[in-house]
């Protein structure tokens, strides 16, 4: 399996409510293989303990400049020198006024100052705290300076208003450290990309539909943002938090992810279908609930619905085209074949026992120049995985045209 290089980031927690959210945000960014060493304000230490973050990141937390266990009291350069960024989550308006001065009054200021690595802030505060003209002066401020501000988002705050201030989600947080630490293996590329279920009406209340999640597409939107893509996901029905830089259409049936599809194909270099699309729909869709009548049975006619990997492969001039196989039996041969018959440049196969609904997955990658078995791993990682792999082969055969 490719190596996806571990990478470390300082993660700053200064003194906001949002503060505990910095514990999820440990775990999120551990989950995208991300080392996480952490620094406190004395007010960060208010809210949460040290000792939480210390046992969530596994590794010591810091909260001091004269912390004895970094030699020579060098705390304020040694602990950014290996990383590569600093994350200050959740930022306070007044964290984030003194990063614009330039001040260094603690240890975590300091580090910002001394740091040879880029800086994201995850802005949180109350509502007219980040409305106040002083902060956004200080937002554009930090911008010019080359930090890259992650929210805040809009919703319910601590202080009970309702509001922009609040802090992104720690998944979010997380997507997007991911992604401005990956390598832009697809930067400025148009991606358009199907995932999730189809449903197929049967009445007003009843439908028929695929197993699928929706993580493995999700996860690949992510990655292939995380890689720089501009990406376009039409996605059917899931649970799944949007991917954070996506253009999302959310559809419900395959006629709807077809016409999706078909409006966005022009402008796309590359074309992943993950969708569970369904074979078939019903032939006629009934407008109200159909009663149940005891003594007969009910028969629904199925027509097939329209193949869309097998159209964008079918255009005069198709984008590189991506599709996937979900198997239950002799996954490479059939993969292949579906490979060939659909025209597809890669397949990406795998045991649909193995992977509907589970968080991990195990992947065979199949393309002209032979058939690669991907590790079992989480769903992200095989994501990130996929997508490198996609880029390989978009990028040599771009040469070869
Ligand atoms: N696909 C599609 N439109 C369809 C059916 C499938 O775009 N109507 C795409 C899927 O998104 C996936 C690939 O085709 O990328 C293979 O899907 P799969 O369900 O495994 O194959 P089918 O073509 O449906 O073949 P079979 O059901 O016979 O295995």
């Amino acid at each position: 399996m490719t190596d996806i290089s571990r990478k470390k980031v300082v993660l700053g927690v200064t003194g906001g409510v949002a503060a505990y959210k910095a514990a999820e945000l440990v775990r999120r960014l551990g989950e995208a293989n991300i080392e996480v060493h952490v620094v406190m304000t004395q007010a960060a230490c208010g809210f949460i303990t040290p000792a939480t973050m210390q046992a969530l990141s596994g590794n010591p937390v810091y909260t001091d400049m004269w912390d004895a266990r970094i030699a020579n009291s060098m705390a304020h350069i040694e602990l950014s020198r290996d990383k590569a960024a600093i994350v200050i989550a959740p930022a306070t308006a007044d964290f984030m006024a003194k990063l614009v001065h330039g001040l260094a009054d603690d240890l975590l200021s300091t580090l910002c100052l001394a740091r040879d690595c880029p800086l994201l802030v995850a802005p949180a505060m109350n509502r007219q705290m980040w409305e106040h003209p002083a902060t956004q002066r200080n937002v554009k401020k930090l911008a010019e300076d080359g930090v890259t501000i992650l929210g805040p988002a809009s919703g319910d705050q601590a202080c009970g208003e309702i509001g922009q201030g609040r802090m992104l989600e720690a998944q979010d947080i997380a997507d997007a450290v991911a992604a401005f630490l990956a390598p832009k293996s697809l930067s400025g590329v148009r991606v358009l990309m199907t995932a999730g279920p189809t449903f197929e009406a049967i009445d007003a209340v009843r439908g028929i539909t695929n197993r699928s999640s929706g993580k493995m597409g999700y996860a690949i939107a992510r990655a292939a943002i995380g890689a720089g893509a501009k990406v376009t996901l039409v996605s059917g029905p899931t649970s799944q938090q949007l991917p954070v830089g996506a253009t999302v259409t959310p559809v419900q049936s395959a006629a709807e992810m077809f016409d999706a599809v078909k409006r966005n194909a022009k402008n796309a270099d590359i074309f992943i279908g993950v969708a569970a699309v369904a074979d078939y729909r019903v032939d006629k869709p009934r407008e109200h609930k159909i009663k149940k009548t005891e003594k007969t049975a009910l028969t629904l006619k199925l027509v097939p619905n329209p193949d869309i990997l097998a159209w964008v492969a079918a255009q005069p001039k198709p984008p590189f085209t991506v599709g996937f196989a979900a198997e239950s039996q002799h996954l490479e041969t059939y993969a292949d074949e579906k490979r060939r018959r659909k025209k597809v440049q890669l397949i990406v196969a795998n045991l649909a026992q193995a992977a509907i609904g589970a968080d991990d997955n195990e992947v065979m990658l199949l393309d002209d120049s032979g058939t690669r078995k991907l590790m079992r791993a989480p769903k992200e990682m095989v994501a990130k995985d996929i997508v490198a792999h996609i880029a390989t082969l978009y990028h040599s055969a771009k040469k070869r045209r």
